[in-house]
């Protein structure tokens, strides 16, 4: 086949263009491109202030959105002053389910008596159905959830804090359920579903 004249012009200047080899370093046209003045993120530099381009925020800075938390060496108080902000409602449940399914169930497990998928090695959590959970404010499970305690760690980086109250009206739920009444039983054979939704149909958004 004959080749174009253009045809081979391309190629030539293919060829000097991309003529970087791996010994030699690339050929900078314009080079204020490759050295600018603006500094890349993290990058070190010994004569910036903090030796680096990132800069400390200022003290005192918070991330947007972010509420404190003045509970942290008082559980008591946050089971006594927080009141869960989520109404009951199947979509609070359903969010709620979403967020146990995803972080708690490993180590409580389905039901929340502790037998998640982790345990062993994981040392067994306790039952979510003691005396003593059960009769916990929501405020005092949240109180778990966000600041950890002992063996488990913090989620308050990981859920925010509408989901937890979420996952705390679940953890309510997955406890009615293991300790149902048979005034629950007599509720579900005349509600006659198994759709998640409020006690009673008149509160909230349980959609029947
Ligand atoms: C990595 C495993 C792990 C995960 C994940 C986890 N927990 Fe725990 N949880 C534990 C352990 C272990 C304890 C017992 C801590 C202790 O010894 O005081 C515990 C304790 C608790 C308690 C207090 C129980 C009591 O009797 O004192 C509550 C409530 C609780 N967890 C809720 C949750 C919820 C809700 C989630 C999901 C948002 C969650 N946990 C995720 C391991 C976990």
């Amino acid at each position: 086949m004959k080749l174009k004249w253009w045809n081979s012009g391309l190629a030539a200047a293919i060829a000097l263009l991309g003529g970087c080899s791996k010994s030699k370093p690339a050929w900078e046209y314009m080079s204020d491109m490759m050295d600018q003045p603006a500094l890349k993120a993290y990058e070190y530099d010994k004569s910036l202030p903090h030796r680096r381009s990132a800069f400390l925020p200022v003290p005192g800075t918070i991330p947007r959105g972010y509420q404190p938390y003045p509970y942290k060496e008082d559980p008591e108080a946050a089971g006594r002053e927080l009141k869960n902000p989520l109404p009951m409602t199947k979509e609070a449940m359903l969010a709620g389910e979403k967020v146990y399914k995803t972080h708690c169930i490993v180590c409580h497990g389905e039901k929340g008596d502790g037998n998640g998928s982790v345990v062993p090695p994981f040392p067994r959590p306790p039952s979510l159905h003691s005396e003593k959970v059960r009769n916990w404010p929501d405020g005092r499970i949240f109180h778990v959830v966000t600041e950890g305690q002992n063996l488990m760690p913090s989620y308050a980086s990981q859920i925010n804090a509408e989901k937890r109250w979420a996952a705390i009206h679940y953890l309510r739920a997955l406890q009615r359920a293991e300790g149902a009444t048979q005034e629950d039983v007599g509720e579900y054979l005349r509600r006659g579903t198994t759709d998640y939704g409020p006690r009673t149909t008149d509160q909230g958004s349980g959609t029947e």
